[in-house]
């Protein structure tokens, strides 16, 4: 074994690739857009020697390549890659890697059409009642409080709730899930450390643990909901137990985290913007518009990333088979050559299509659900509270993660009425 001297270590660092960006950064992860301006302007298509990846910096090269089915997903490939060999046995990757979003064609389609008809606009459309009234029901809880953790005590109850009610998990249960996290780091290319793969795969473990039991509570007694047809289709040999888990745990973990960000990252980005706050609580007709302009502005997801299957040249480069590419849709959103100012925020865009929702054969399942939550949601919080404060909107908390961008907390107040 080579003796480590002071000498061959700064040998070794100096060897070390400079990466183009560090995705663990505090700095970047509280404020990603000066960075993706920067490598945006040295090219739509780049490659990082450190990650050993391509950013895809552009919008236009971000939606080529998320509709080009010359990429794809090697999940499996893609962990063995940044961890070791043999990490797929870990519980986490192993379910991660049966979820619908890690797989290809043909078993991509079969998987996600065992649940398109429950997401699709008519029935969402139905949910919007029911939505409502969620809304009603918590403010009415937290109004008389006088202040709150935004993030904990409504962007993250709202859509646990909404998803647990499609699911079909009881509402006593879906209380154990107020105060659950998803372990989203694992989502990220760099890899987690012993402690962040340990809590990922208990929280597989427990989650699991809750989500197998129900299978067997509606396998004994059916009930109207999208358990017991998954459970039946399982039943019928048309899903394997674990595709079953995973796919349930996904709908789950999609369902809420990410409109968790949108909810808590649209509300800072309104408080910082106070001229287009007056502007939707004048015209109440411009909340789709705000939705719309609130994920581009600040998107909960900040990138997807897809594995050339085969050598492909795009944007006048080649990337070669097994090469992966984070396709950044936060900087796509940014890109000036798509939205005229694009670092401002402003709800009277005409023709705003942001990539927060990827694109091709994995666009987002949830993306007109998630449209109706957020509008009802913020509805709800300027009808009812509009005289709410932000305490910390100068420097919030954010989650350590690149993949996931939100807020930790996000404490507030009113005067209680
Ligand atoms: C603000 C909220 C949301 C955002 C920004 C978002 C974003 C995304 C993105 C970017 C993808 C594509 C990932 C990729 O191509 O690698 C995706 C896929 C997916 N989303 Fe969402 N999502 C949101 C809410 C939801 C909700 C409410 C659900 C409801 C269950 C959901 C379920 C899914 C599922 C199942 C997939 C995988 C689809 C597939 O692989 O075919 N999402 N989402």
């Amino acid at each position: 074994m080579e003796d480590l001297t002071i000498d061959n270590v700064a040998d070794k660092v100096a060897k070390r690739p400079l990466p183009l960006f560090n995705p663990r950064d505090p700095d970047f992860i509280r404020d990603p857009y000066p960075t993706y301006h920067r490598l945006r302007r040295q090219s739509p298509l780049l490659w990082d020697p450190a990650g050993n990846y391509w950013l895809a910096t552009s919008y236009d090269v971000c939606s080529e390549i998320l509709r080009d089915r010359r990429f794809g997903r090697r999940y499996e490939a893609h962990i063995e890659n940044i961890y070791r060999r043999g990490m797929m046995d870990q519980t986490a990757f192993r379910l991660m890697a049966m979820t619908m979003l890690m797989q290809e064609p043909p078993n991509h389609a079969r998987l996600r059409g065992l649940v398109t008809e429950a997401f699709s606009a008519r029935r969402v459309v139905l949910m919007r009642q029911r939505i409502r009234t969620l809304v009603g029901d918590l403010l009415d809880q937290l109004v008389p409080r006088g202040t709150m953790d935004v993030i904990r005590d409504f962007a993250h109850v709202l859509p646990v709730t909404v998803i647990c009610d499609m699911l079909g998990v009881p509402a006593e249960d879906t209380r154990l899930f107020h105060e659950t996290t998803i372990s989203t780091r694992m989502l990220d290319p760099v890899p987690m450390n012993e402690s962040e793969l340990r809590e990922a795969n208990a929280m597989f473990e427990e989650q699991g643990a809750y989500f197998t039991n129900l299978f067997e509570r509606r396998r004994r007694d059916p009930e109207d909901d999208l358990i017991t047809a998954l459970v039946q289709v399982g039943d019928g040999g048309g899903l394997t137990d674990d595709e079953l888990l995973a796919n349930v745990w996904l709908l789950f973990a999609a369902g809420h985290e990410t409109t968790r960000n949108l909810i808590g990252n649209g509300l800072l980005a309104l408080h910082r913007n106070p001229g287009q706050l007056a502007r939707l609580q004048l015209d109440p007709s411009l909340i789709p518009s705000a939705v719309t302009e609130l994920l581009r502005y600040d998107s909960p997801v900040q990138f997807v990333g897809r594995t050339a299957l085969e050598d492909t040249d795009i944007a006048g480069t080649t990337i070669a088979e097994g090469q992966v590419v984070l396709c950044l849709v936060g900087a796509a959103n940014r890109d000036p050559a798509k939205f005229g100012e694009p670092d401002l925020l402003d709800f009277g865009r005409s023709n705003n299509r942001p990539l927060s929702f990827g694109g091709g054969i994995h666009f987002c399942l949830g993306a007109q659900l998630t449209q109706i939550e957020g509008q009802e949601a913020f509805v709800g919080i300027l009808s009812r509270l509009p005289g709410m404060r932000l305490h910390d909107a100068d420097e919030p908390s954010w989650q350590p993660n690149f993949a996931i961008h939100g807020l930790k907390t996000l404490m507030a107040s009113w005067d209680p009425a």
